[in-house]
């Protein structure tokens, strides 16, 4: 399955797809990835690795709607059957989400419905939970309100600020990003109006909502 990636930071989730793939855990290839940020150290990650890299910046366009076309535009030279939003901190416009219908899914440092849009863990710490994790979910017009594919959990450490958290949600992203997008090039997931999952799937998300398992290091 031929993917795209689109990334804003440092890319430890595009590498943890790349490592996925190296290994032969994650049935994908990723055919390009995409950053609005001409700095972001996703791009060199993905150059390292020698993959096609491609800047759309939105400072280069008259609005968000050129930008948003462009960016569709060039998403779709790659011919990806599915877009992985693996830390792009832009809401993705209707142009990219009519080009690429359900067939885009996102990852967030929060277990949604909570903690949708900026800074989940902040807000995970905020509201006092002590469970938080991480959601990959296919993206709608909605901010972080698509269906849920999969999810996982941590602990909200009493000692915890914001990095430690975030660090901690990022080790189990690193999980199950990869393992969502496999499922998706097997077939264990069907995208489309209602998605669905194979049963299967749901045991071993058992195992991937224990915190115990969840808070190790990967
Ligand atoms: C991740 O925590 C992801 O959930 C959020 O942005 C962060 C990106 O991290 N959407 P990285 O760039 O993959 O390291």
């Amino acid at each position: 399955m031929k993917i795209v990636v689109l990334a804003s930071g440092g890319g430890s989730n595009l590498g943890a797809l790349i490592a996925a793939i190296d290994a032969g855990a994650c049935a994908a290839t990723i055919a390009l990835v995409v950053s609005d940020k001409p700095s972001a150290p996703a791009l060199a990650r993905a150059e390292a690795r020698g993959i096609t890299t491609a800047v759309v910046s939105p400072s280069s366009f008259v609005d968000r709607s050129a930008w948003d076309l462009a960016l569709s535009k060039r998403v779709a030279e790659a011919q990806p059957s599915l877009v992985v939003l693996a830390g792009f901190m832009r809401i993705v416009g209707p142009a990219t989400l009519a080009a690429f219908a359900g067939r885009i899914i996102n990852v967030h440092p929060a277990l949604l419905p909570s903690f949708p849009g900026k800074d989940g863990p902040a807000q995970a710490i905020a509201a006092r939970v002590r469970i938080s994790g991480c959601t990959v979910h296919v993206v709608d017009e909605g901010i972080d309100t698509g269906p849920i594919l999969a999810q996982a959990a941590v602990p909200v450490l009493p000692e915890d600020d914001v990095p430690s958290l975030h660090a901690r949600i990022q080790r189990v992203e690193h999980q199950l990003l990869p393992r969502v997008v496999d499922a998706i090039g097997k077939g264990q997931i069907l995208l489309g109006a209602r998605p669905t999952l194979s049963a299967s799937l749901f045991d071993e998300g058992a195992s991937l909502l224990s915190p115990s398992r969840a808070g190790q290091a990967s």
